[in-house]
């Protein structure tokens, strides 16, 4: 008999990359294992997008919970090894660059279990960003790299990966906004935060290169300050962002930020719907910034560079970094003039999770 296909995921950006994969392999009665590390686990990071997904309990939770990289990545190899010897997977499938993809895709390597990473190849080429390292390690081991766009797999050449490793399958967290659009229609989020669509801007930050440096942090307040005179920014703060603005004293020069509307983490339906009623968005998200490109809202990138050029190539993205003036003088003319349009990317279809379950069911034969 073969083995289960296992499913990884571990913090928030995973789930809505998993949730497709996992709807399609069920349909085609493909002996699955969903499996969450942990890594987030509050209700609001975590739960609520399994009920938002219609994606069932995990089968097997591994309850890491927060540390350091360190920490968090050997817990997982430790718990996530002992998971393979017992069930004996016939392959396993990880997405993104989060701590729990590099953890589980070490251990594939050395139990020789043949191992897919969804959105490979994508590089920020800064090293100082933790999850450059995730993806450069899963990257060298993974023996199936799934890349979203053309610039993954021009990537993974340069790094000397064999053509036969390197599937072009599209973006799969498309699948899952696509999915989910209509349904969000029916979210009582502008109604809850009294915000009227068209009219405001979302804003996510929790990079540690903006939340962690107080400065950076700072810059982005200022910026802030001048951008809320214009629209309503509705803030949806995330554990570390709120944690750091805490510890450095920032919490109510936050609230202060005029017409600023915080809140907690949205779950997935309330959040989608909050970006496509957006006249703005500013994150320092990877995934929003293809949300963004895939509904058309101009999209303000508060970081120095991105490892999803297509967004700004093709799509609503602008990278603006962490500059007050700078980021000003983009907003302002987002608001002035509406901002970029922009187009879908190829691939960017909805039908990302067919191509992966065919090549899983091709893979497992
Ligand atoms: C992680 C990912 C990042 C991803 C982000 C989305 C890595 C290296 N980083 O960063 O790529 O964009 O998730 O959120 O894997 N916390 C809670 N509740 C939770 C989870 C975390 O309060 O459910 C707190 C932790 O105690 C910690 C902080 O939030 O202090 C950060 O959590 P952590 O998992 O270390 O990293 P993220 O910043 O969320």
């Amino acid at each position: 008999m073969i083995g289960p296909v296992i499913l990884v995921v571990g913090a928030r950006p995973n789930f809505m990359k998993i949730a497709p994969i996992y709807a399609e392999l069920e349909k085609r009665k493909i002996n699955q294992i969903l499996l969450h590390t942990g890594q987030h686990y509050d209700d609001n990071m975590s739960k609520i997008f399994f009920d938002d997904l219609g994606m069932p309990q995990p089968d097997i939770y591994l309850g890491i919970g927060s540390g350091s990289h360190a920490y968090q990545t050997a817990k997982v190899m430790v718990e996530f090894e002992k998971v393979c010897q017992e069930h004996k997977p016939s392959m396993v499938v990880v997405v993104g660059d989060v701590n729990s993809t590099v953890a589980c895709s070490m251990v594939c390597a050395k139990e020789r279990i043949p191992c897919a990473h969804v959105e490979a190849g994508l590089r920020s080429f800064d090293r100082d960003m933790p999850e450059e390292i995730n993806r450069l390690v899963t990257d060298a081991i993974a023996d199936y790299l799934l890349t979203p766009s053309p610039d993954g797999d021009d990537n993974l050449r340069n790094e000397g990966v064999s053509e036969n490793r390197i599937v072009r399958v599209g973006n799969v967290m498309i699948d899952s906004l696509f999915n989910n659009i209509d349904k969000s229609k029916t979210s009582l989020i502008h109604q809850d935060l009294n915000v009227t669509i068209g009219e405001y801007g979302v804003l996510t930050l929790h990079r540690p290169s903006n939340v962690d440096d107080k400065t950076a942090f700072i810059q982005i307040i200022s910026a802030l300050e001048k951008i809320g005179e214009r629209i309503t920014i509705v803030f949806p703060l995330h554990p570390r962002t709120k944690n750091r603005a805490e510890e450095f004293g920032l919490t109510e020069r936050l609230e202060q930020i005029p017409n600023i509307v915080i809140t907690g983490p949205a779950g997935y339906l309330d959040f989608i719907s909050l970006m496509a009623g957006a006249k703005l968005i500013l994150t320092d998200s990877g995934g929003l910034q293809e949300e963004s490109t895939a509904l058309g809202i101009p999209c303000l990138t508060l970081r120095e560079n991105t490892e999803r050029p297509v967004t700004v190539t093709e799509g609503t993205n602008t990278i603006v970094g962490n500059n007050t003036e700078v980021i000003i003088n983009a907003a302002m003319d987002v608001l002035d003039t509406g901002g970029k349009s922009g187009r879908i990317p190829e691939l960017w279809d909805g039908k990302t999770a067919l191509r992966i379950a065919d090549l899983i069911e091709r893979i497992i034969e």
